[in-house]
Parts: structure tokens; sequence; C-alpha cells
């Protein structure tokens, strides 16, 4: 028997058993080394041989026996080859076999041209079936072997996806890729193939809210300016709710009895702890509020609403804002704690003589627009740029900054998104160049006279997650713009990690706008383009990290699964907890990342992500969170106590989807 028949039969027998993949590592090293030269195996043809232009590249031009980068020899951890595929994530490329070839070889890896750069997980699929997966390799691992049967098979389809962290860097390398056939048959073909495609989207089972059960939700602490108009509306969830009140409420304030709205304005600093109360058909409550007065005690918790742009981008009007406000209340989300609805870009007009901004024909009245919002106990939120221009061109702040924060002020606004844009920083001025325009708006905005959280977007330039607070920034985008795939999203989410030790109460860490439900940048909506198991993924992510949770979707026109996601109050008491430490990665390996943050009661959130393309077990062990023993578990997703846990906890996590935790015994008080 010849070396490659003994190996195909391995690989036939191992593709034959259920569950296992044709990643074959035994006799790797001959294998590998024996697709590395000049000539292909015997009855073998090298696939770099072939016309390669319908190859799919994320990024270069994809090289026959040569990198994609700069066109530099194939090599993965300084393993040379003479033959092989040069490509970038995301690639898919197809192959035309028409039932004549036995079998696929290939070295698989990262260049070593990006200095042990990327991540990526290599797949073969054959006739619509995964064949083989390399799982996640980084830049500097070794090569390993893909060895995938093709006996009958029609069409095989090549595949490098990114590894989970967007596709920078990753330079991807079918080093040595042969196929055995009869004849020449082997041909590369353009393939419409999406990865995205075969990633299964099966509805999760996740709990609901109890509309019979009365129950005080949202955030347990809130900051304001003594002096200045207060508004916050107690969130609340239950059947027939009435007689709300307030105990111990600070000299200034006053709270609706039948709306739950607190209204006024504190007059003097201080820590004020309130006993807010409801009554309802399914039972009394109360709960503790903390109102802080001071001056920078904004956005205590992450700010919760909705911004208009990954809805309606340049579409938006007041008509749409109005019904944002509406909808925000009738869908029950206000009761949860969302409480700015946000305008983005496109209101602006000109200056009038006096220099003062005007908004566009399609904002006839800002003023009355805000007290709409605020009749409903909601805060309002408007955008504008420190340059002359924002991003979609309309008039920005340059040179009217105060004027402009006194406008706003006029109008009744509680949120600025302060967009880069047009802004050109003076020459050689450093990261001081970068703050500058922020400080300047800071100031103004101290002196307007009204609480506006005050959210820095410049997409994470000079590291503004260790200076946004010093710009006197309530949060900062650490990235540029999301939208609503799966690489985006988990490139975004899970580049995080290291910006949580930046953020606290009062400043927070953005990593962009909620991308679930119908959003569309523009007139038409379509529902998010993310599976439901990535939709769980974006949450747990975005409320373990703290992030501002701005819904971007048509909230008049939500689905009960987006409803669920978005008011599980269990998941979104972790993004709001009043301690206010975002999580950080504590493990990562073979796909699977554990992230944690300790919650003010003394327990832990967990998360658990699953960034590959198949069901798997995901495990977080005490260890990594730091406890130990037997501790309980509660599943937040599905609401449920698991028992208590000794050491560590297993889940079986679908295909780009997570499973978040509280792990831990809560203090006594
Ligand atoms: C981008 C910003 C988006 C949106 C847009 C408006 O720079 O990142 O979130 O605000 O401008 O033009």
């Amino acid at each position: 028997m010849n070396k490659w028949f003994n190996r195909l039969s391995l690989s036939v027998f191992a593709a034959s058993l259920p569950g296992i993949l044709t990643t074959l590592t035994f006799a790797a090293e001959t294998n590998i080394q024996d697709l590395a030269g000049k000539d292909a195996p015997t009855g073998a043809v090298w696939l770099d041989t072939q016309d390669l232009s319908a190859v799919g590249s994320g990024w270069g031009v994809v090289g026959a026996g040569k990198a994609v980068g700069g066109g530099s020899p194939l090599s993965i951890n300084g393993r040379k080859f003479v033959h092989g595929i040069g490509t970038h994530a995301e690639s898919v490329a197809g192959v035309d076999l028409k039932k004549t070839a036995s079998r696929f070889l290939a070295a698989v890896g990262l260049d070593d041209e990006t200095s042990n750069g990327g991540s990526v997980i290599f797949q073969v699929w054959i006739d619509n079936v995964k064949k083989a997966d390399s799982g996640l390799m980084r830049g500097g691992d070794a090569p390993k072997l893909l060895d995938v049967d093709l006996t009958g098979a029609d069409r095989m389809v090549l595949v490098v996806t990114d590894g989970g962290d967007g596709n920078a860097s990753d330079h991807a390398d079918w080093a040595g890729a042969a196929v055995f056939a009869t004849g020449n048959p082997v041909k590369m073909v353009a393939s419409d193939f999406k990865v995205q495609d075969m990633v299964p989207n099966v509805m999760p089972v996740i709990a609901s809210c109890d509309p019979a059960k009365t129950s005080i939700n949202g955030p347990r602490i809130v900051g304001t300016t003594p002096g200045n108009p207060f508004i916050f509306l107690v969130p609340a969830t239950g059947a027939e709710l009435k007689d709300f009140s307030a105990k111990n409420l600070p000299a200034g304030l006053k709270i609706d009895s039948q709306t739950g709205i607190i209204t006024g304005s504190v007059e003097k600093t201080g820590t004020y702890p309130v006993t807010l109360s409801v009554n309802g058909k399914g039972g009394s409550v109360s709960r503790k509020l903390v109102i802080e007065a001071g001056n920078h005690k904004l956005a205590r918790t992450p700010p919760m609403g909705w911004n208009s742009w990954n809805c309606w981008a340049g579409a938006i009007d007041d008509a749409k804002v109005r019904a944002a406000a509406d909808a925000m209340v009738k869908s029950g989300l206000a009761a949860h704690g969302y409480q700015y609805i946000n305008i983005d870009d496109c209101w602006e007009k000109e200056r009038d003589p006096n220099g003062d901004i005007l908004p566009n024909e399609k904002f006839p009245d800002m003023k009355a627009l805000a007290d709409y919002v605020h009749s409903k106990g909601l805060r309002l939120g408007i955008y504008s740029s420190p340059g002359p221009w924002t991003c979609a061109g309309f008039a920005g702040s340059l040179n009217h900054e105060e004027q402009d924060a006194k406008t706003y002020a006029k109008w009744g606004m509680d949120y600025l998104k302060y967009d880069w844009c047009s802004y050109v920083a003076e020459k050689d001025s450093g990261l001081e160049g970068l703050k500058k325009p922020y400080k300047v708006m800071d100031k103004a905005l101290d002196n307007c006279g009204r609480d506006i959280v005050y959210s820095l977007c410049q997409y994470g330039m000079g590291n503004v997650w260790e200076w946004g607070e010093e710009a006197g920034g309530n949060c900062w985008r650490t990235t540029g713009d999301i939208t609503d795939t799966w690489g985006s999203l988990s490139a975004i989410g899970f580049n995080q990690n290291g910006h949580e030790k930046f953020a606290g109460p009062g400043h927070w860490n953005d990593p962009d706008m909620l991308i679930v439900g119908r959003v569309g940048w523009g007139p038409n909506l379509h529902p998010t383009k993310l599976k439901y198991a990535e939709q769980i993924t974006h949450i747990t992510l975005w409320s373990l990290q703290s992030s501002p949770l701005l819904i971007g979707c048509d909230m008049s026109n939500i689905d009960k699964f987006t409803i669920d996601l978005l008011t599980n109050d269990e998941v979104l008491d972790v993004n709001q907890d009043p301690l206010g430490k975002p999580a950080g990665r504590v493990a990562d390996s073979n796909g699977i990342q554990v992230w944690s943050r300790p919650l003010l009661d003394g327990t832990y959130a967990v998360g658990i992500f699953n960034t590959g393309m198949d069901t798997v077990d995901g495990t977080v062990k005490w260890s990594e969170i730091g406890i130990q023993g037997k501790q309980p578990v509660r599943d937040l997703w599905v609401k449920k106590d698991l028992g208590d846990c000794d050491g560590q906890y297993t889940v079986s996590l679908p295909a780009h989807g997570a499973a978040m935790f509280r792990i831990g015994r809560p203090n006594k008080d």
C-alpha cells in the first residue's frame, strides 16, 4: 500500500464517525512535509496551478504560491511551501470536482508575513456539508493538515472565516493544497456560498418578562447636578400599576403618583437613598434608588435608550422621534429602564444671522418635541460635530460651542453625541489635539444650566478610553460604525478586552449602538441579519461590558424575541450594576471565551461565548473568576437557578452563541 492510500483510508474512517471532523493530526509531520516541495504527490494536482481569478479574498491579491500581502513565498510558523494559495479572511473558493476527485490535502495556517498576527478558521465544505475544520488558528501556530475524502463529490468550497476578532492581519494560506483526481478536471469556480448561511438559526429559549408580577426595574443609582432640571421615570412592570411613591426624595423633587415620573431640581449636593414603591394587581413592591447630586455625576450607570441612526439615518424627522417615544412606552421598553430618545445626525440646517443653529424643516419645533418626550418621563438627545460639518455634511459646532450648548439647553436636550467628522486637529498637536475639541464642548455643557450626558464619538482615536474621562466624556465610542453582521459584531465586541479598566460610574466605553430588531440606516428597514444566537451574544457582551444600551431599531414594529432580548431585567441588572466594573476576558481557548465581572452584591456575572461554527461545550472555571468551592449558579437568559456547582460549570453553546450566568453567594446586606 502506498502512503497516500494508507492515509486516505484513515480519513474516510474519521469522516464516517459522527461528530468527528477530518482534521487529522496524526502523521501530520510527514504529510505536511510532503506538501511543501515543488512536485505534487503522485496522482495529485496543485490547486494553485489552476486559474485563481474566482478565489474570493477579504483583502489583497490572491497569490499562487505566494502570500496575499506582499507576494512573499508561503510560510507558516517558519515552514516554507512552494505551492499553495495565499488568501485573506473572509475568503470563499469554489472547486468544481465533477465526481472525479478522491482526496483533498492542504497544510493551513496564518502566513508569517504578518508577524504572528491574525486569527482565522479554515473549513472545507463538500456539497454543502462541512467536512473539515481547522479550529481557531492564530498567527504563529504551526500548520495543520486538512485531509478530506472527495469520493463522489461535485463541489468543494474552501472557506476562511475570521476568528471572531475581525479580519485584520488574517493572511491565510492553503499551503500545499492538492487534489487527487483522475485526469485534470479540477476547476476553481466562483462560489456564492455564504458561511453565514451555514450557521444554523435556531430560536433559543429565553425567558420573557412576567406581565402579571409587579416589579421596579432599571438603574439603582441616578445622578444630577443641583439646580438643574431633573426628570426620571420610575421603570416598573406589572398589571394595573398605581400609587407610585418615593420616600426621602431630596428637597426640590416630587413624584407623580399616577405616572411614576419624578421631576424638579435637587437643591443641594448630596447622596440621597430614596425608597421607590408602587402598587399593582400583582402585589406591592419597593426598591432603593440612590439619587446622587453634585458636579459631574451624570450617567452613574450606562445610558439606556434609543438612537435614530441605525434605524432611520438621514430619514429621521420629528414624527419619527415622537413615534419612537410613543413606542418606547407602548412596547414596555421604558418600563425596563430605557430612557433616552436620541436624535442622531441630519436634524441640522444652518445658522441664523446671530450664529444660532437652526433645525431643518423636518424638525419644526425642537422645544415642543422635547416637551413631548419629557411628558412621557423620557429624555431627549441630540447630535453635533466639533468640526465645521457633521458626518452627513450639516453644520457642526466649530467656534459655536457655548452657543450650541445653550441652544440645546433651551430646547430641553438631555444627551449630546459629539462626532469628530470634519474636525481637523492643529498640526503636531498630538494627543492634546485629539482631546481639545472635546474639552471645549465639555466646558460649554458645564455652563449651559442643564444636565446633558456627553457622548464622545471619534471611533477610538488615540486610545480614547485612556483619556475620555479627562475630556469630560460620560461615554466614548471605542470603534468605527457597527453593522448588523457577525463579522462586525464579533470584531467590535470581542476586541473590547482591556478597555474595561478605564470605565466606571460616569464614564463608559461605547462599542456602538445595538443592531437587533428592524434596522436599516435609511427609510427601508430589514430584520437584523444576525442569527438569534448572535443576538444573544450581542446583548450578553454589551451588558457585561457596561456598554450604553442604545437600541437602533424601529421600536414601533418590534417582534417578541427582540423584546425578550431587550427586557430581561436580570441581564439589564448586570449592565446597570452600581459597582460599575465592566467585564474583561478571563479565558480564551479553542473558540470559547469567558468574560467575567464582579457585581455590587459580591456575586459575579459571567458570559461564555462560542465564536466557532459548531455547537460545543463551554466551561467557566471558578479559578478564572477568582472564587472557590461550591457556588450557586443562575442562568440569566432563562432566569433559572441551576443549583450549587463545584469548581466549574459547563454549558452547551450553539454556533456564535453565548450563555450568561450569575455565580456566587450574595453578601448578606
Ligand atoms: C458616524 C457615526 C455614526 C453616525 C454617523 C452620522 O461618524 O459613527 O454613529 O452618528 O456618523 O453621520
